[in-house]
């Protein structure tokens, strides 16, 4: 049977970066994201010029019958998940008071709900591949107490303590999880220009799609439990062990109060 790379969120930014760079490695993938997002063209390109097997469904990842339909897809095809890679996220940036109630339920779905879920559904199916591996995408968000970032920082840090204590069950299976951290990332638009007009440090903590993909998946492969890519970022990790709460306090404001209150990030 053909071992696959399963990549929700594929369809642009760091799962996109991470699609390329698995096809590189010449790994078949099963390829997920929403209807109209250009999955078809991404996954035609990556077969006709990486000679891998592409899969694609396309289905909103923040409703739980999305997980049911991939496990089913997964079964029907008989392809065997040898990776799982939870990267679909919805980000944000605003007052919780100005987030729309629609829109926080959405973020915690897609975040939360479906990646527990989906290895909930796939677990099986990767024993019978092992040894086998789960690389969960979180956010340094998940470690720190930041203003306007507050149900996407909680949902990241739902996924990164799940991971740590999931990776523990699943060692006697031979699964590794592997979570990744990043700081921020050249993904959107949006984002590019947002990091662009940042001060120095949180500039420099920005990892561009391609580079932070091949770290992610070296770590996935060396089965590192969690890594938080980049020089500066494992640097400011230190500082937060170190630093008192109060100056903590005052650099996340003075970057935060950048931006509009109430602006989505997405
Ligand atoms: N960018 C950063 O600065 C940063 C920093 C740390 C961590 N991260 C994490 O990295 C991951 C990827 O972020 P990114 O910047 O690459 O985001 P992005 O460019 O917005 O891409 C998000 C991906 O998730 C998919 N997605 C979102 N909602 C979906 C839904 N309801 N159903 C199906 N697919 C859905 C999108 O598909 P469509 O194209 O179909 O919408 C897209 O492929 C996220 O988990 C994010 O939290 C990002």
């Amino acid at each position: 049977m053909k071992t696959y790379t399963l990549i929700t969120g594929a369809s642009q930014g760091f799962g996109k970066a991470m699609a390329l760079e698995f096809a590189e490695r010449k790994m078949n993938l099963m390829l997920v994201a929403l209807p109209h997002s250009g999955l078809p063209q991404l996954s035609s390109f990556i077969k006709e010029y990486m000679d891998v097997d592409v899969r694609y469904l396309e289905l909103d990842l923040s409703t739980t019958k999305s997980c049911y339909d991939i496990a089913e897809y997964v079964d029907k095809h008989k392809l065997q998940i040898k990776y799982l890679v939870n990267n679909a996220g919805v980000l944000s940036r605003g007052l919780f008071e100005g987030l729309n109630e629609e829109f926080i339920l959405k973020q915690i779905a897609v975040n939360v709900t479906t990646p527990t879920l989906l290895i909930k559904l796939l677990l099986k199916n990767m024993k019978a591949a092992a040894p086998a591996a789960i690389l969960n995408i979180s956010s340094m968000a998940s470690f720190f107490a930041l203003p306007k970032k507050q149900v996407y920082g909680a949902t990241k840090a739902y996924l990164t303590s799940f991971s740590k204590s999931l990776g523990k069950e699943l060692k006697k299976d031979n699964i590794s999880v592997t979570t990744i951290c990043p700081g921020g990332l050249n993904t959107t638009t949006r984002l590019c220009y947002q990091n662009r007009i940042l001060g120095w440090i949180p500039r420099n903590t920005v990892l561009n799609p391609k580079e932070a993909s091949r770290i992610a998946i070296n770590a996935m492969l060396k089965r590192r439990k969690l890594i938080v890519p980049g020089f500066i970022n494992k640097c400011l990790m230190l500082l937060d062990k170190l630093l008192p709460e109060f100056i903590k306090d005052a650099l996340t404001n003075r970057e935060i109060n950048k931006f509009p209150a109430g602006k989505l990030q997405t």
